[in-house]
């Protein structure tokens, strides 16, 4: 996969040099570039951004530049696909989520650009996407001075999910918002007893199929307190018959191809004793 990240400040996006991306990066498995905006500029003071039309606070950045931009990068050439996504991260774009991840592992080369001020004016996704996809998405439901830290989040999900960037890929398998939609179950890791707390009786108990459901259970739960939502969007077809009866204990019953919260269970009740 070939990504480009355009950006006014390209040293913010150092740390893809780091760890598993970066090592990605060296080995071959991904061809990642990072480019100054202010390159494509062609006056004095480098200036990538202008006033409002309709006035208002703050400053715009201006399309030609980011035109100019994109269409240099965004052009196929020779070992270049002629495919590009553009990606371009901003508080109203969809949520990127891991399904959006997913979906991007599919593509050969992604360009994300960067926005700054009060983003980045709307012509540019317009032009851009009279030839290519163009994606607008939020990474989450804030709002951050730049498009650098947004960059940094979907370049990092996304690469980790390519074949060969991550040692063990039975560990992309169980995660969070993997396949089967629930939150990861709790993990532990030697000693057994840490400032008085112990792990679990059931993990040292080397009885994989105890585990297997134990950590079902644990991940159910924790998904009913922390996710509801994420609950009510899960696959009813996926869940046996000791799902539903812990499901049950948590308010949670099927009805039809839904799970729904009745508001009898114990969900939700008391803190979390796992943050
Ligand atoms: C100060 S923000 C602009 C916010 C814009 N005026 C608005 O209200 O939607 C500047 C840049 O930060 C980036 N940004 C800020 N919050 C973001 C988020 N939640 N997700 C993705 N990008 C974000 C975008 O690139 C955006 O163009």
């Amino acid at each position: 996969m070939r990504i480009d990240v355009v950006s006014i400040f390209p040293a913010y996006l150092s740390s893809l040099g780091l760890s598993l991306v970066g090592r990605a990066a060296r080995t071959g498995l991904l061809d990642l570039r990072v480019h100054d905006l202010r390159d494509w500029t062609d006056d004095r003071h480098r200036t990538v951004d202008d006033t409002p039309f309709g006035g208002g606070a703050g400053m715009v950045m201006r399309p030609d530049v980011w035109g100019a931009a994109l269409d240099d990068v965004m052009r196929p050439g020779p070992g270049l696909p002629v495919d590009a996504h553009l990606l371009v991260p901003t508080p109203s774009g969809q949520p990127f989520t891991q399904r959006l991840a997913e979906r991007l592992t599919d593509e050969s080369h992604l360009v994300i650009a960067c926005g700054r001020y009060e983003g980045i004016d709307a012509r540019v996704a317009q032009h851009v996407g009279a030839q290519h996809p163009v994606t607008e998405l939020s990474i989450g439901d804030y709002v951050l001075n730049g498009g650098e830290a947004a960059a940094l989040v979907v370049v990092e999900a996304v690469v980790r999910l390519l074949p060969g960037v991550v040692g063990n890929p039975q560990s992309l398998v169980e995660e969070s918002h993997g396949a089967a939609g629930l939150l990861e179950y709790p993990v532990y890791t030697k000693p057994p007893v840490w400032e008085g707390l112990e792990v679990p009786e059931v993990l040292l108990s080397g009885h994989h199929g105890r585990v297997a459901r134990w950590r079902r259970d644990q991940a159910l739960e924790r998904t009913a307190r922390r996710r509801p939502d994420l609950l009510a969007a899960l696959d009813v077809a996926a869940l046996d018959r000791a799902d539903r009866a812990l499901l049950a204990g948590l308010g949670w019953t099927v009805l039809g191809d839904r799970l729904v919260a009745t508001g009898e269970g114990h969900a939700g009740e008391g803190p979390d004793p796992v943050r």
